[in-house]
């Protein structure tokens, strides 16, 4: 993929010596072929390329494919006997074409990191509200509205609801209506469909637990429904109980890296977000981490992999078998 490879050259970067103690697995395990996809919003931004660094600068080859500046040629994410690519790394942003791309290299059984599956469960915020209340775990009752003006058929008596795009993220277009006339005033933006969702009662801030696939962590973060509120925006210890929780989330997403976002109410803590890949904001050397959960996976995978064609010798007949030919 030369024509959506980074140019950043690792060499430049210094090696962390301390993380190389503690994350020494990143740099003994033998050398692997990744792809992150790149969405544009990320191009500039810590993450994901601090994830590419650090496993550059550990002796594997990762390349970096921008959907939005190359056009893709789609027979390169195919597996050919050269193994192009060991996984794909996504960090995923609502309606950017990178989830295409991902998923296409998943439907030629590549690896992808997330899970493909799990990221689209995320992603839908009316799907990750249903998956997350079937398997038990506390989350608003939510309803779905393809426009605005279906919402005047949620019950008076829900109210205050909180209004919100379904592909929406990083706080944009969420309201708080604490009436059907209130509703009636606003001028929502109807490009999308909608979630509404009662309002809970909260102390004003919401708790952010990462998971970097060895730990979880937690920051307190402001609420966007509670501008004024006295936060102190801080990483907190994480206890027993939302560490229950938030990798409880993992495995009924089937997600390896991730965040959600919790609330504290009169009930106990409620989840409200499950996002794939966040950005891992006061996360102490998220990179490394996150480095050794992408390798860890993509071993893992590859053993799993192995085992279903070694049990099932029959099913598994890869169509492409060189380099040559996938380039037809
Ligand atoms: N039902 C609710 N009750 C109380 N507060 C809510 C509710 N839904 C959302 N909020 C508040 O609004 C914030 C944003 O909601 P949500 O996480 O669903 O949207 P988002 O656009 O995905 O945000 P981001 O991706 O930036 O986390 C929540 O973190 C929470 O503070
Ligand atoms: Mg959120």
């Amino acid at each position: 993929m030369t024509s959506s490879s980074d140019t950043r050259s690792s060499a430049t970067k210094q090696i962390d010596v301390s993380a190389i103690r503690e994350f020494g697995e990143v740099l003994l395990t033998p050398p692997v072929r990744l792809c992150f996809i790149v969405e544009e919003k990320y191009e500039n931004e810590v993450m994901p390329g601090a994830v590419v660094d650090v496993l550059r600068s550990c002796g594997h080859h990762v390349d970096v494919l921008r959907p939005n500046g190359t056009v893709t040629d789609l027979w390169e994410l195919l597996p050919t006997d050269a193994a192009r690519y060991d996984a794909f790394v996504l960090k995923t942003v609502s309606s950017g074409p990178g989830q295409s791309l991902l998923e296409a290299a998943a439907a030629a059984d590549v690896t992808t990191v997330n899970d493909h599956r799990a990221i689209r469960l995320a992603r839908d915020k009316a799907v990750a509200a249903v998956r997350a209340r079937a398997a038990g775990i506390p989350f608003p009752k939510t309803w779905f509205a393809s426009k605005s003006t279906l919402l005047d058929q949620i019950p008076a008596d829900s109210y205050p609801l909180v209004v919100k795009p379904n592909n929406g993220s990083a706080l944009r277009d969420i309201y708080r209506v604490d009436s059907p006339d209130e509703l009636a005033q606003l001028d929502i933006d109807d490009s999308g469909s909608l979630l509404a969702q009662p309002y809970l009662p909260n102390p004003g801030y919401d708790v952010k637990l990462y998971n970097t696939g060895d730990e979880v962590f937690a920051t307190v973060k402001r609420s966007p429904l509670h501008p004024g509120a006295d936060v102190v925006e801080e990483k907190i210890p994480v206890t027993p109980e939302l560490r229950s929780l938030a990798r409880a989330v993992g495995r009924v997403f089937g997600l390896d890296i991730y965040g959600i976002d919790v609330v504290e109410t009169a009930g106990g803590w409620v989840v409200l977000d499950v996002n794939d890949f966040p950005s891992f904001g006061m996360v102490p050397q998220a990179a490394w981490r996150l480095a050794r959960t992408v390798l860890r996976v993509t071993r893992r995978q590859a053993e799993a992999r192995a085992s279903a064609r070694a049990s099932a010798p029959t099913v598994y007949r890869p169509v492409l078998t060189s380099v040559a030919e996938a380039r037809q």
